[in-house]
């Protein structure tokens, strides 16, 4: 059987061995509740201490101003509810249309409750442009959002900009640096962003831990618990602390710290790589701005092809289908259409992930194994003569 090979790794990244390997005695040795007044407990509140430093450390901001939460979506949640909550449960909220889900079906919600909102639009290449954010910013905004980079085509926003104008009229600033953390440097001080979300598992460490970082200082940004119980992490989000998964996730970010830049350039280099085995196929294109793109990124459109096609013939290359088809429907993705794909172009737009723990010969042969497929579809699908007709005419490779 061919090996399996990922290359997935904005759905998730591999833990590292190195984070593994600090969380184990976290399960059977120092397991005490961080809370207990005793050795087991003062053991493993130093651990959570020290990780919530080193969180703080990578992305500049206060070890006070870290809340461990269960990931992302978790993150956003409190972020967004935590502050519409705070503001009386009314009020504009500014975001984009490229938000993953965990942000942008929160704000759906709060619109049911009664939030007026306004969608920012991207441009062709997947930025927002940082004045039409700032021109929907109003008397009554409670909270923007503007994700660091987004999942699917890996552009980078301008976030500072912004940020700092939410800043001069006192307006919260909330970013989902998911993909970001760890592929791109962040200093939320620096970049004047109030509440900053990411997980673990995207920058290898363990799943179901998360961050959301909160300013307590100019400005103090007050949030609504979403849920309530014990007096843990400032009464903002109580509940036992998963000190296993939080050793894992303050070793993930001391790892990323020292080794992002290097990592960078290469995982950025392994992406060009597969891109030139791309190329020269006939019908291809990529999505998203090339420039403003995290360095693992590459979405590839091949037109004419069918990406859930490629990936039931690709069982053992871990890639993901661009247009992220809901079960129920055959709708592409809000971001694919919000860059002006057509329907067709979005459906055929293949994610390829690349990370920390990929190889040049891996991705030499999941390139050969993609074009297999792709070319084998194309031989045998009707539609591909007509994307190819129609790309002809409009001059696109
Ligand atoms: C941009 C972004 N935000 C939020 C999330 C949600 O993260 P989690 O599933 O870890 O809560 C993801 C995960 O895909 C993401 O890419």
């Amino acid at each position: 059987m061919a090996s399996r090979i990922y290359l997935d790794n904005h759905a998730t990244t591999r833990t590292d061995p190195r984070v593994v390997d600090a969380m184990l005695p976290y399960f059977t040795e120092q397991y005490g509740n961080a809370n207990s007044p005793h050795l087991f407990g003062w053991e493993a509140d130093e651990a959570v201490e020290a990780a919530r430093i080193q969180v703080a450390e990578l992305v500049g901001v206060e070890p006070k101003e870290v809340i461990f939460t269960s990931g992302a979506t978790e993150s956003d949640n409190l972020a967004l509810r935590g502050v519409f909550d705070e503001a009386g449960g009314q009020g504009h909220v500014v975001t984009s249309r490229i938000e993953h889900p965990a942000v942008g079906q929160v704000v759906e919600d709060l619109r049911r409750r009664g939030a007026s909102v306004t969608l920012v639009d991207v441009d062709a290449s997947g930025v927002v442009d940082a004045d039409q954010v700032i021109r929907s910013l109003r008397d009554d905004t409670v909270i923007c959002s503007i994700m660091w980079a987004n999942n699917e085509i890996g552009t980078i926003q301008p976030v500072a900009p912004i940020a700092s104008a939410c800043r001069e009229r006192g307006i919260p600033f909330h970013s989902d640096a998911s993909q970001a953390v760890g592929r791109v440097p962040i200093n939320a001080r620096q970049a004047q962003v109030d509440l900053l979300s990411f997980s673990g598992h995207k920058i290898y460490g363990p799943k179901g831990i998360g961050v959301l970082t909160a300013s307590r200082r100019r400005p103090r940004i007050r949030l609504q618990p979403m849920f309530h119980g014990g007096s843990q992490q400032f009464g903002v989000r109580p509940g036992t602390l998963a000190v296993p998964l939080i050793v894992g996730m303050g070793l993930a970010c001391t790892l990323v710290r020292a080794e992002q830049k290097a990592e960078a350039h290469r995982v950025a280099e392994l992406r060009d790589r597969l891109w030139v085995h791309f190329r020269d196929e006939p019908n291809v294109v990529q999505n998203g701005d090339f420039a403003r793109r995290l360095p693992g990124t590459l979405n590839v459109s091949f037109l004419g092809v069918e990406a859930q096609t490629v990936l039931l013939e690709l069982p053992g290359v871990a890639i993901s289908s661009g247009s992220a088809c809901a079960a129920d429907s055959h709708e592409p993705s809000p971001v694919l259409r919000a860059i002006g794909l057509s329907s067709e172009h979005a459906h055929a737009a293949l994610r390829f992930g690349l990370g920390r723990f990929n190889t040049a010969d891996e991705v030499d042969e999941a390139a050969i194994r993609v074009l297999e497929v792709v070319r084998r579809l194309r031989a045998t699908s009707p539609i591909h003569g007509a994307a190819r007709a129609s790309s002809q005419a409009e001059g696109t490779k």
